[in-house]
């Protein structure tokens, strides 16, 4: 489907300064309130494109849709949120795409959440579990604010105690502390073929949740770390930034067989 050349009443759109100060939003008809920082009046802005500048508080602001990068900078955290690098290689490693349909666990913060919702598309479906409330609160606020609740079904549950409840999953992702409890309950909801991908912070649990994938029967397994080095590119000259994210996480995957 493609994207509408104007901006349409309704839809979330993304309100950014130039020096990166941003906040989303619904492009609505007549002034908004938007908390703690006043009221705002974008009703020129239906039917426009997209990139127009809004002059607010004494400020100029672009007037965007908002990409992936900008929800994800939107989340409020609760629990330590997956980073874009590890979350788009869940997506690869789970061969997640549009109409799938993915279970994780933990929501946490949804950031990660958001990321599946985004990839499986109006036609796919995430079942996001938490066995906390607290989490699944701020998940599904999270998720909201980013237009993206119509994707997700959210489930309070201990899926090491409960599983899943679900059949023919095209993908289980795992982003908590002992995935190797949960990898028995993953294996029951995956299509043949389906992919489990898990997200741990130490060597040690890497290595359950491999021996865990392995105990399964899952083939293909791959463990692996992605680093990203960023880049000052300047006129005399390019080199890597001086400061870099040491580590995040370490993620392994591997594919049901019948
Ligand atoms: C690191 S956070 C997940 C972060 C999330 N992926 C994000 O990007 O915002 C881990 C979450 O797993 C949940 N959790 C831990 N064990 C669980 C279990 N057995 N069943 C369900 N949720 C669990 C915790 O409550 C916590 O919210």
């Amino acid at each position: 489907m493609a994207v509408p050349a104007v901006l349409e009443e309704g839809e979330l759109v993304l309100l950014r300064r130039r020096e990166g100060d941003a906040m989303l939003l619904r492009l609505l008809r007549g002034p908004q309130t938007i908390e703690g920082r006043g009221v705002v009046d974008l009703s020129a802005e239906i039917g426009r494109p997209a990139g127009g500048t809004v002059s607010w508080a004494g400020a100029t602001y672009r007037l965007f849709r908002p990409a992936l990068a900008d929800l994800l900078q939107q989340v409020r955290r609760k629990a330590q949120i997956v980073t874009p690098k590890d979350a788009l290689e869940v997506v690869f490693l789970g061969g997640i795409g549009p109409g799938a349909r993915v279970a994780e666990a933990g929501s946490g913060s949804g950031a990660l959440t958001i990321v599946l919702a985004h990839f499986v598309g109006p036609q796919g479906r995430v079942h996001s579990f938490d066995r906390r409330p607290e989490f699944l609160e701020v998940a599904r606020r999270n998720v909201a604010a980013s237009g993206l609740s119509d994707r997700v079904v959210f489930t309070e549950r201990d899926v090491a105690r409960d599983g899943f409840a679900l059949q023919e999953l095209d993908a289980v992702v795992l982003d908590l502390p002992e995935p190797w409890s949960v990898t028995t309950a993953a294996r029951a909801s995956l299509r043949v073929g389906g992919h489990v991908v898990t997200y741990v912070p130490t060597y040690n649990q890497l290595e359950a949740s491999v021996r865990g994938l392995r105990a399964e029967g899952f083939e293909e397994i791959r463990a692996l770390e992605v680093l990203e080095r960023a880049l000052h590119v300047g006129e005399r000259g390019t080199r890597p930034e001086f400061e870099m994210l040491g580590h995040t996480g370490f993620l392994a995957a591997g594919r049901r067989v019948a």
